[in-house]
Formats: structure tokens, sequence, C-alpha cells
């Protein structure tokens, strides 16, 4: 779909709701009050935190953010660790409650000004939560998959990496992947965990080595796990957003391959050599360097290749890798460390998708909002 629009699929907000459970909190994560200072402290291992405010919460605030960058619609997601430390019961009534807030954040908000030829056009959409916590009853899950589905603005779930506790290769999950499918909605696979911190070594490093290189790797891991273990070909339709350009996935994928064919227990398990489910992917284009887009997309397009007992002629080759990249900017986190009026985390993956050496004007528009626009049928309802 042609588009001028900048659509942002990776966009966070605690829910006032949510914000104040984290404050009602003493274990990590929490909400803590230091020197006058609201601090969040959610990841493994951290204890003091970083400074939050109303940009994590307030809708004006994401709203004026999305001014200042440019920024037409947001499909905004609840961040981590969403509901993971809750019980089932907790779990289950807080996703209905958040699921409904959600509901309410996008629906009241504005339209987009502009004049387009769709229907009608929000500003702000939103991604709903599953109770996806161990020992939760399938039909809990399914209730909140069916609860999104008919909320008009909800256009998918964001989702961890942990499942119901056994990551995403967890056959449990199979009637929740295949609700998903059929309602149509987009996973959005987020990671919270990282790796094991004890690669980090003793150094004082503030976030960097997790959430540079912990997070991209957490991604990887599950979603390397779920095509291992055949969820894309028992639900081919199911869509699926990775968040960071897949982590470190398109870079991996035909040692995977290999790693596959070479394997006795693995190699017959899958339809379809690994690379092919690579083309299955949607991946936010939250890279920050325009070669690495340029790698991505190129990832992305050869997998009608591999696609088992297709000829090359008559295989399915994308014609551009970029029509499954979407712009993201993970607001609010990675603000400037000095008043500046444009995020330096926006404006570098903008600059990324700009100068991506062999994308056409066209494919660049399509990144920026076009293949958001498809893939979530924005303004095709609500
Ligand atoms: N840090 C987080 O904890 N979550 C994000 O999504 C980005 C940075
Ligand atoms: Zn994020």
């Amino acid at each position: 779909m042609a588009s001028k629009l900048l659509v942002d699929v990776h966009t966070h907000v605690y829910l006032p709701r949510y914000a104040s459970l984290l404050r009602s909190r003493s274990s990590v994560p929490k909400i803590v009050s230091l020197n006058n200072q609201e601090r969040l402290v959610i990841l493994p291992n951290e204890t003091t935190g970083r400074p939050v405010g109303a940009q994590y919460w307030d809708r004006d605030e994401k709203l004026k953010f999305m001014d200042r960058h440019g920024i037409d619609v947001s499909v905004v997601s609840t961040a981590n660790p969403w509901l993971d430390f809750l019980t089932p019961s907790e779990a289950h009534s807080t996703a209905l409650e958040l699921n409904n807030d959600l509901e309410e954040y996008c629906s009241t908000g504005p339209n987009v000004s502009q004049t387009t030829n769709l229907d009608v056009l929000k500003r702000l959409y939103g991604f709903g939560l599953l109770p996806l916590v161990p020992e939760i009853s399938t039909e809990s899950v399914l209730e909140a998959v069916k609860q999104i589905a008919g909320a008009p603005h909800l256009k998918g779930l964001i989702m961890g990496t942990r499942g119901l506790g056994k990551g995403l290769d967890d056959e449990a999950l199979d009637p929740i992947w295949s609700a998903i499918e059929e309602a149509e909605l987009v996973v959005f696979l987020h990671p919270h965990y990282g790796v094991d911190s004890s690669a980090w070594g003793e150094k004082d490093n503030g976030h960097v080595l997790p959430l540079a290189l912990g997070f991209p790797f957490e991604t990887t891991t599950a979603a390397t796990r779920l095509i291992l273990s055949g969820v894309f070909d028992r639900f081919p339709r199911l869509r699926l957003l990775l968040a960071h350009s897949g982590g470190t996935l398109p870079q991996l994928s035909s040692r995977l391959a290999s790693c596959i064919d070479h394997d006795p227990v693995v190699a017959t398990r899958l339809k379809h050599d690994a690379r092919y489910y690579l083309g299955k992917l949607y991946l936010d284009a939250v890279a920050y360097g325009s070669e690495e887009l340029g790698f991505v997309s190129d990832v992305l397009a050869r997998a009608g290749r591999y696609e088992k007992g297709a000829h090359q002629e008559t295989a399915t080759v994308r014609s551009a890798g970029s029509d499954r990249m979407l712009f993201g900017t993970d607001h609010p986190f990675f603000p400037p460390l000095s008043a500046t009026e444009k995020w330096r985390s926006v404006v570098e993956n903008l600059d990324a998708i700009e100068n991506v050496q062999g994308w056409s004007a066209a494919d660049k528009d399509a990144v920026r909002g076009g293949n958001a626009l498809s893939l979530f049928k924005l303004g095709s309802k609500a």
C-alpha cells in the first residue's frame, strides 16, 4: 500500500494501572522513589534501575513525542516484563484490565489529521497482552486472545520469550498459536531476560551489554526454538514481528540451516530449510544502521529460494525483503542524555532507512509506514 505516513510499530507504554502495580511492589520488577525521582527497576540483576517519568505512562507525552518526530501513527505495546511475575489468577485479570485500558487509550485518542483514502485512521493502535504464566489454563489465555481480537484498536499482542514457562517451542502453546492465527493477530516478540549475565564480567558497563547483546540474543534463541519446533509448519499463517530486526537471527540463519542439515535429530523434522522461515518473519527496523538494514532485507529476500520442493524459477522469491521491515523507535527507552529537539535514537533509525543502498524510494516509504498499514490492516476497520 503506497503511503507517506510514518508509523512506529515498536513503542511502549507502562499504562497507569501497570505503573501503579509496579509501585506497589517491593521486589523486581518495581518502581521506586529515590531522591524525589521515580526509578524503574525491571531487568534481572539491576539494582538502581533507570529514571522514569510521564514519558512512560502519559498519552499526551506519547503524542508530543510523535509530533516532534513526525510520527503519524504508533502501534503501542506494554513494555517488559509484562505479566511474567504474577500468579495465574492475577495475570488473567490484569491482562483483561490492561487490554481494556489500552483499547481506551487508543480509541479515545486523536485521528490522523492528514486526508487519506483510508476509512478512519487513528493515531494510536495497540498490541494487547496475554496472561502467559506457568500453570495458567489454556482457556484463560484463549479468553484474552478473544478479547484482543474483538477490540477494534488492538491489532496484535506483545509476547515475551518464556511462553507458559517452557519457552516458545512448548506444544502447550499450540491452541494459542492456532487462535492467534485464526484471529489474524500479529505477535510482537520482544526480549526482556537477555542471556546469562555471568557473560558480562565485573566491570560496570551500565545497561549496554544486556540491551545491546543480551536482548537481541534472547530474541534469536526464542525465534530459533519456535522455528525448530515446527510452529510455522503447523501454523503457516502466523504473523510474527521480531524486535530489534530479529536480533542476530538474520546473520546466523545459514549457519542454523547448516547445523540442522548435519544433525541427525533435526535434519528431517522441518518442511523447509531454516532460511525459508526467515522469510515468513516480519522484523522491525530498529537496527540504527543502514548497512544492517540492507543486510537484513537481503536475507529476507532470498527466503523463497529455500522452499523445499520448489525449483528456483517457480519458488516465491520475494522482490524485496524490505516489504517485511517496519520502522520503530523503542520509545520511551533510549532518551537523549542531554536535552535535544529530536531524539538521536529516532533520527538514527530514520537516517538508516533513508540511506539503505538498493532500496527504492517506494521501499523506504513502505518501511516507514506502508508495510505497517498493510500488516495491521490499519484504516480498514475502527
Ligand atoms: N529497555 C527495556 O527494558 N526495554 C526495552 O524495550 C528497551 C530498553
Ligand atoms: Zn522495546
